[in-house]
């Protein structure tokens, strides 16, 4: 496994691309998870060159926001990569990213960055569109992975594809969970034991968002998410950012309940702030994630 640092040895790497390489890119800023794992293996399966990146790339958090304690750990991610069958991987310092100087920046607009975590977070967008463009140019790759649990991330990329005629096609891979339903997130290692347990609950208002969308609840979407709301109200460690019913691909919000739409959750647990979601497909199936198998069934049948 290769491991380059430099924005100039990634370009030299990447010149090296022959014609009938396919190559897949997973985008990450590390302190990797089975969430994580899911694309790179999904991800090697599909490419003949397997890139990742680790990169905690500083214009997407805000100025009170948590990127000084942002968990790292690149030894062991280097372990899981090179365990993942991962060719190379691009960990490339600030500087090398962010050179003095540096001052141009991809803004994505309309609603898709006006509402939710757009709303929540003022730029995370345009510096999740500025290095997800970069590291398109330096990888140069054909497929980019990019998990479900970011709904709002997937919309804003694949806008950007479409809108810069990028030649990259995008794979969206389901959320990987905890047994309890906690969809796995670095930001997860900030819970104390008892914030952990009370943080299942936002996947419980999305199941309960779900079987009202199943039921037909008499006010269409205002009713969904005054159910979700309720349940996280049941909660007292939880405060709700937002519950919202949304369209998945523009944000913009529904008026009637319809498919395809995305039900989506954020909320606070003691300081650690959580994004879920649920999507419900044009063909009105539902994508809800994956939980992980307990650590017995993965060692298999003993008996
Ligand atoms: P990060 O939070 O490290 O996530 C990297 C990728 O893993 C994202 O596509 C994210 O949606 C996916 N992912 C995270 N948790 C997951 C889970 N439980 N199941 C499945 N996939 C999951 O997202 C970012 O980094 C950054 O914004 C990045 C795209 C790298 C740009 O800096």
């Amino acid at each position: 496994m290769q491991v380059i640092t430099t924005v100039q040895e990634m370009l030299d790497a990447c010149a090296n691309w022959t014609a009938s390489e396919t190559v897949g890119l997973v985008p990450t800023m590390g302190y990797l998870h089975e969430g994580h794992l899911s694309l790179f293996k999904q991800a090697r399966a599909e490419n003949s060159v397997l890139a990742a990146s680790i990169f905690v790339n500083p214009t997407q958090f805000g100025p009170n926001e948590d990127l000084d304690r942002y968990p790292r750990d690149l030894p062991r991610d280097l372990r899981m990569l090179e365990d993942c069958g991962v060719d190379l991987v691009f960990t490339p310092t600030v500087a090398e990213m962010y050179p003095p100087g540096f001052s141009t920046f991809i803004d994505p607009g309309g609603t898709l960055t006006s509402v939710g975590e757009g709303a929540s977070r003022p730029g995370h967008f345009r510096g999740v569109a500025t290095v997800v463009l970069k590291l398109f140019q330096l990888i140069r790759p054909h497929q980019a992975y990019f998990g479900q649990k970011d709904a709002q991330q997937v919309a804003v990329i694949s806008r950007m594809i479409t809108d810069l005629n990028l030649p990259v096609s995008l794979r969206i891979l389901p959320t990987y969970r905890e047994n309890d339903g906690l969809a796995m997130s670095s930001r997860n290692a900030y819970l104390t034991p008892e914030n952990r347990a009370a943080s299942a609950i936002l996947y419980k208002a999305l199941r309960a968002g779900q079987q009202a969308c199943e039921n037909r609840v008499p006010d269409g979407p205002a009713g969904v998410v005054r159910i979700m709301q309720e349940i996280v109200a049941g909660e007292p460690r939880a405060a709700l950012d937002y519950a919202e019913v949304r369209d998945p691909a523009t944000f913009l919000s529904l008026e009637h309940l319809q498919a395809p739409a995305l039900l989506l959750i954020a909320a606070t647990v003691g300081a650690t702030r959580l994004i879920d979601n649920f999507l419900l497909r044009a063909d009105g199936t539902w994508e809800i994630g994956l939980k992980s198998a307990p650590v017995e069934q993965k060692k298999g049948n003993l008996s």
